[in-house]
């Protein structure tokens, strides 16, 4: 079995006992109400998604990241895990205090250990994370809305439930290196995917599994930006697809519960690394893998990973180009394999297939599998 990132699964989730005392304990201690975001990284970090992360980052850390891609310790780390709060909030706050992390009807998620308060430069995070200091950009956006001071500190998180759409399906990263195991898969790829599943994402998955033995088909179900689908309707259309189109005894159904930054890039590193941690060996990266707009290169997500050597990764990339299905090729290709022009290809834009499926409309079976394109018609009120 692949080593976690840092070697050791982080495990930061509270037992019955532990939670009950911290619920006694939180009455009297400095709230911090986190947005569904920072509930999104709690739960990450808890689950040892994150690992080596045992919590938000402290300054060093935080530093490191934005500028150099690594943790203080030297660990390939390519995005920034941050708490941020409104001076307001910060002003209870001091190292070696203990805060409580409520969410946003008040119920306790958790709490954080205090180690560092500290200021940031939102625009030069945006500028090197995001490469762009753009507000249009969802992620920069999303980043200069936050409150201007960060906390730093190791977290501990009470056990969630997870909502009835993801029954089934809401593997921890212990988990799934339990069920790779027990399925007898030593070489694992995971598919990072925002948006319900086409041809093009099926053919490079069944590109993929052809080399390894199993497949975690591993959709990001934390927040997206207004107009990506919602993931209680992908779910639906996974699970479709799955029974459907795919070899069960080869393929694994796991929620993801990240939010997405569109950093192109940088978060398809950090998606590689987090897919470390759930137990795979290799990861797919196809085109502008985490892309959004025109803000990245179509392989700039690709380039980036030889900017680390592979052992420090751990897992390993697994690229392809654009693809699509040629008609005259008869099947999904790449600009790899096919030498036809584009006029010979199925292509349908994001905005023409969402202008489709309103009218109550199939996409071609060349783009989308019908019984995934009925569940969003459906999905979409027609
Ligand atoms: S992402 O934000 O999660 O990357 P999406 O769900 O569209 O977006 O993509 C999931 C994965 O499939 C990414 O690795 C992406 O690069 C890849 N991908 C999406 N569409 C294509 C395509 N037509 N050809 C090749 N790779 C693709």
């Amino acid at each position: 079995m692949i080593e976690p990132h840092g070697r050791v699964l982080v495990q930061r989730t509270l037992n019955i006992e532990e939670s009950e005392a911290l619920a006694q304990r939180a009455d009297s201690m400095p709230r911090i109400v986190l947005n569904g975001r920072g509930a999104s990284d709690l739960r990450m970090i808890s689950i040892g998604a994150f690992s080596p992360l045992t919590g938000f980052l402290r300054r060093d850390d935080y530093l490191s990241v934005v500028e150099e891609n690594r943790l203080a310790t030297g660990e390939v780390w390519t995005l920034p895990i941050t708490l941020a709060v409104k001076s307001d909030e910060a002003a209870a706050l001091r190292p070696g205090i203990e805060a409580a992390l409520i969410d946003q009807s008040g119920g306790l998620l958790g709490a954080i250990s205090v180690e560092d308060v500290y200021q940031y430069d939102a625009r030069l995070e945006a500028r090197e994370v995001f490469r762009t200091a753009d507000e249009s950009h969802p992620g920069v956006a999303g980043l200069y809305a936050q409150g201007d001071v960060l906390i730093g500190g190791s977290v501990m998180a009470l056990p969630q439930t997870p909502p009835d759409v993801y029954a089934g399906a809401d593997y921890t990263p212990s988990e799934t290196r339990a069920l790779f195991e027990s399925n007898g898969w030593s070489a694992v790829v995971g598919f990072q995917t925002r948006n319900p599943i086409h041809r093009a994402h099926e053919y490079i998955m069944k590109c993929a599994l052809e080399m390894v033995d199993g497949l975690i088909v591993h959709p990001l179900v934390g927040e997206t930006k207004a107009g990506d689908t919602a993931a209680e309707v992908r779910m639906r259309c996974y699970q479709e697809l799955l029974t459907h189109y795919y070899p069960a005894g080869r393929t694994l159904l796991g929620t993801f519960p990240a939010f997405m930054r569109y950093a192109g890039p940088r978060e398809a590193i950090f998606h590689a690394l987090c897919r470390k941690n759930y137990g795979c060996t290799h990861f797919i990266v196809g085109r502008d893998h985490a892309g959004v707009g025109n803000y990245y290169g179509t392989y700039d997500a690709q380039r980036i990973f030889s900017e680390f050597d592979a052992s420090e990764l751990g897992i390993r990339p697994m690229f392809f180009e654009h693809s699509f299905y040629c008609r005259r090729c008869g099947g999904m290709a790449t600009s790899k394999t096919c030498p036809h022009a584009p006029e010979d290809h199925v292509f349908l834009s994001g905005t023409k297939v969402r202008e489709m499926l309103a009218r109550g409309e199939r996409p071609p079976e060349e783009f989308t599998r019908p019984e995934v394109a009925d569940i969003l018609i459906t999905a979409a009120g027609a």
